[in-house]
């Protein structure tokens, strides 16, 4: 599809909503999250959720939307008062200054069940009640974000500052080595068009977990996303693709003859914390950027490596 395809309006309004699907069983980490849920695991000492909603946060959203499954109630809690906990940091006067961002406004927080794992589909479309008609954000918590210390933001900032020119419908992308685009969604680029802070490419084919040899582009999905709220329609009537899954990319594919569709490509970095070697290279790069730790982690991954 070009520029000159007739599609209906755009519908720019301020992305107020965000949802978080946290459902997955997150197998790739097993035992370690036969109790605990991925989510929850710390680069560091943040839970993945937590650089999630901050980043969700700075890019102005105000309502967090969780799909979450049994055994996830912990990410919940996470953003709730820890009452024991806090007084009796009180009684030994110390400070709750880093819980700071665990806190969000009374209301602020919704959690909607996914019973079933049928996909990140499935999970979005569980979250159609809350989001209604408005436009509206998804992040992949286990795809971590960071953005650039140049005032460009995280990636949704940058997302909803491209949305405020565009609107339509938005995803983030990234280039990866053609030998892995099968493990990911991946884009047909259309034109690139430039925007405040850099290019959107326009989406013409979105295809999941492609072979490598069918693949339109080296270009995949990396986990956020601007969508309007006629997907949930669209996810309605969703079959099972990849994997016996309800795919969220095969429910965009479908809207995009009807909708505009863009692709931002993230200024910063992106760790794949859903797979454990991403997971040691999130760890590892965010100790070597704080100053607090830094020179002890160049050491000591100086001296692991015997240079
Ligand atoms: P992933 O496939 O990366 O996560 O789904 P997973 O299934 O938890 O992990 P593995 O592959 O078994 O190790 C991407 C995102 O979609 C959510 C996951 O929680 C993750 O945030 N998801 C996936 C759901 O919420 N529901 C689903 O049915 C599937």
């Amino acid at each position: 599809m070009s520029d000159s395809t007739p599609r209906k309006p755009i519908r720019p309004q301020r992305i107020r909503k965000a949802v978080f699907p946290v459902a997955g069983l997150g197998t790739r980490f097993l035992p370690a999250t036969k109790a605990i849920p991925k989510e929850m695991l710390p680069i560091i000492d943040r839970p993945l959720i937590q650089y999630a909603v901050d980043e969700a946060r700075e890019a102005g959203i105000e309502q967090m939307i969780f799909v979450t499954g049994r055994g996830k109630t912990a990410i919940v809690d996470h953003f709730d008062i820890a009452f024991e906990l806090e007084a009796t940091m009180r009684d030994r006067a110390k400070t709750l200054e880093i819980l700071e961002p665990t806190r969000l406004a009374p209301g602020n927080l919704i959690a909607v069940r996914q019973q079933v794992p049928l996909g990140l589909g499935h999970a979005i479309w569980c979250a159609r009640g809350i989001v209604g008609d408005e436009p509206f954000a998804i992040f992949l918590p286990d795809e971590l974000m960071i953005g650039q210390n140049d005032g460009s933001g995280g990636c949704m900032k940058q997302m909803v500052d491209a949305y405020a020119e565009v609107g339509g419908n938005l995803i983030s992308v990234l280039e990866v080595p053609r030998e892995e685009v099968s493990s990911y969604g991946v884009i047909a680029p259309g034109v690139k068009r430039p925007v405040r802070g850099g290019a959107l490419t326009e989406v013409i084919g979105l295809v999941e977990k492609p072979r490598v040899e069918d693949a339109p582009s080296n270009l995949i999905i990396s986990g956020r996303y601007i969508l309007q709220p006629e997907i949930m329609a669209v996810l309605e009537r969703q079959r099972k693709g990849a994997g016996g899954e309800i795919q969220l990319t095969d429910a965009m594919a479908h809207m995009l003859g009807e909708q505009a569709f863009h692709a931002v490509t993230f200024a910063g970095k992106r760790y794949d914390c859903g797979s454990k070697t991403g997971f040691v290279e999130a760890t590892l790069a965010l100790a070597l950027e704080r100053e607090d730790m830094a020179d002890e982690v160049r050491a000591m991954a100086t001296r692991l490596l015997g240079l």
